[in-house]
C-alpha cells in the first residue's frame, strides 16, 4: 500500500523540519564559536549532526515506500541570541515543537491505517523523549552557572567531550 498522500506531505514537511532542525544548531554553534565557547559549539555541532540523520532516516523511508521525496526551501534560522541562556532554551523550545509535530504525524498514520508508518515512528517518538531531556539538562547546567564565567568555562569545557567523542 503507498502512503497516503496526506501522510507523505506530512513526512516530506517533518523532513524539512529535521533539517531545519540541523540549521538551527548549526547556527547556534557558530554564535557560540563566535562568544569563544569551542565546547557548547562543537556539542551543537554533534546536535546537527543528529539532526541530519533525522532527516536522512525519513528520506530513507519515503524512498523505500516507493513515495516521492520532495525537497523544500530550508527556512533562515536566527543567527544570534540575547545569551547563552537564550539560545540552549531556544533549542528546548524547539525539541518540544518537533515532538508535537512527531505525534501529530503519528495520529495522522493511526487514522489512515498505515501500520508500517506508525511502526516507523516510534523510534522518533523514543528518541524525542532523549532529545528533551538532553535539553532540559542543557538549559538546567546553563542556569546553575548563571553569570559566573567561571562556571560557564567549566560547562563549556565539559561540553566539549560530546563533540570529540561524536567526530
Ligand atoms: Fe530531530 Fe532533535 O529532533
Amino acid at each position: 500500500m503507498p502512503i497516503p498522500d496526506k501522510l507523505l506531505e506530512m513526512l516530506n514537511r517533518q523532513l524539512n523540519s529535521e533539517l531545519y532542525s540541523a540549521y538551527l544548531y548549526l547556527s547556534m554553534a557558530a554564535y557560540f564559536e563566535s562568544k569563544g565557547l569551542r565546547g557548547f559549539a562543537s556539542w551543537m555541532e554533534a546536535q546537527a549532526r543528529e539532526e541530519l540523520g533525522h532527516a536522512m532516516r525519513i528520506y530513507r523511508y519515503i524512498n523505500d515506500r516507493g513515495g516521492r521525496v520532495v525537497l523544500e526551501a530550508v527556512e533562515k534560522p536566527p543567527s544570534t541570541w540575547p545569551s547563552v541562556l537564550d539560545a540552549v532554551k531556544h533549542a528546548l523550545e524547539h525539541e518540544k515543537k518537533v515532538t508535537r509535530s512527531i505525534e501529530e504525524l503519528f495520529r495522522e498514520a493511526r487514522s489512515q491505517g498505515d501500520a508500517a508508518t506508525e511502526v516507523f515512528l516510534h523510534w522518533f517518538i523514543e528518541e524525542q523523549v532523549e532529545e528533551e531531556a538532553l535539553f532540559s539538562d542543557l538549559v538546567w547546567r546553563v542556569e546553575m552557572a548563571g553569570e559566573q564565567p567561571q562556571a560557564l568555562l567549566m560547562l563549556d569545557s565539559m561540553l566539549g567531550e560530546r563533540g570529540r567523542k561524536e567526530k
